[in-house]
């Protein structure tokens, strides 16, 4: 059983600014939710109800989303506005949220280990909340079973296209099956002719506990940062990381397009649940 969940929130959005400018990118909705709580919800969902965030400056909106607002709260009790918020209550009630700050920006991996105090010694999952995904079960429930399997760390991955593998971590390995490989090779952000593959990782992570120390003796990497790709091969290399491709649709929320592709996506399904 996993019930812990780290979700790095520390940084910038810079391309979405100037809507980032005094906001969090993780507040940024996908119609009326804000990114970040689609990813709490697939967490919750997969049972992981212990939430921690990695923070920075000016993330406080999300500490005060995952908090009741006696004001509003009171203003519209019993009104037919109230049930629009009852995702969110149910999440305020179902899981436990703990804050830590990453202080300074030295990557995803010095994130993740920023995290470390709150997770301890316990397998966890990772969500990046720009990533968003929508499957019939959870990603992260999908792969939780991937993880009772084969007992060590998961990343989920997806093809693309050959010349955006510079925007991810790629692998490369033993194909066990249509959706398993068990990874010999991860590069972060490899130039498309010195890619392994275009399998890229997505930002799902189930992670063991050992990534910390090993964390802790990773050199920076791409762009000058700690990168949690660089620690999972230390990982891989002792046959320790399997790549899962998941079912269901992955949105990078991170730039424009795939925010507008999520929105339209949202609100198709909001539209027909309506006609219903
Ligand atoms: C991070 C990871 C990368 C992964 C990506 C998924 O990159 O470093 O390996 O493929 O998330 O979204 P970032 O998007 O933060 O540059």
């Amino acid at each position: 059983m996993i019930n812990k969940c780290l979700f790095p929130v520390a940084g910038y959005g810079t391309r979405f600014l100037p809507a980032t400018k005094a906001q969090p990118k993780e507040m940024l909705p996908v119609l009326t939710k804000p990114l970040i709580q689609y990813g709490v919800e697939e967490a919750a969902e997969a049972g992981m109800t212990n939430i921690s965030f990695v923070t920075g400056r000016n993330k406080r909106a999300i500490e005060d989303h995952f908090d009741i607002t006696y004001e509003l709260e009171d203003q519209i009790r019993g009104t037919s506005r109230e049930e629009r918020l009852e995702t969110i209550r149910g999440l305020i009630k179902d899981c436990t949220y703990a804050y830590t700050r990453q202080v300074q920006m030295r990557g995803l991996g010095d994130a993740i280990l920023t995290g470390s105090t709150i997770i301890g010694h316990d397998p966890f999952g990772v969500i990046l909340a720009d990533d968003l995904c929508v499957g019939e079960e959870g990603i992260m429930s999908q792969m939780l079973k991937v993880y009772e399997k084969y007992n060590c760390s998961v990343v989920a991955v997806e093809e693309v296209p050959p010349e955006d593998v510079n925007k991810y971590g790629i692998i490369s390995g033993q194909q066990l099956d249509e959706r398993h490989t068990r990874v010999e090779t991860m590069v972060e952000k490899p130039d498309p002719d010195q890619a392994p593959s275009n399998l890229a990782i997505i930002g799902r992570y189930i992670l063991t506990p050992d990534i910390f120390d090993i964390l802790r003796e990773t050199p920076p990497g791409a762009g000058g940062e700690v990168q949690i790709t660089d620690a999972l091969q230390t990982q891989a290399n002792m046959g320790a990381v399997i790549a899962y491709r998941f079912r269901g649709r992955r949105f990078d929320c991170g730039s424009i397009d795939g925010f507008v592709e999520a929105t339209n996506f949202f609100y198709d399904r909001m539209k027909q649940e309506e006609n219903r």
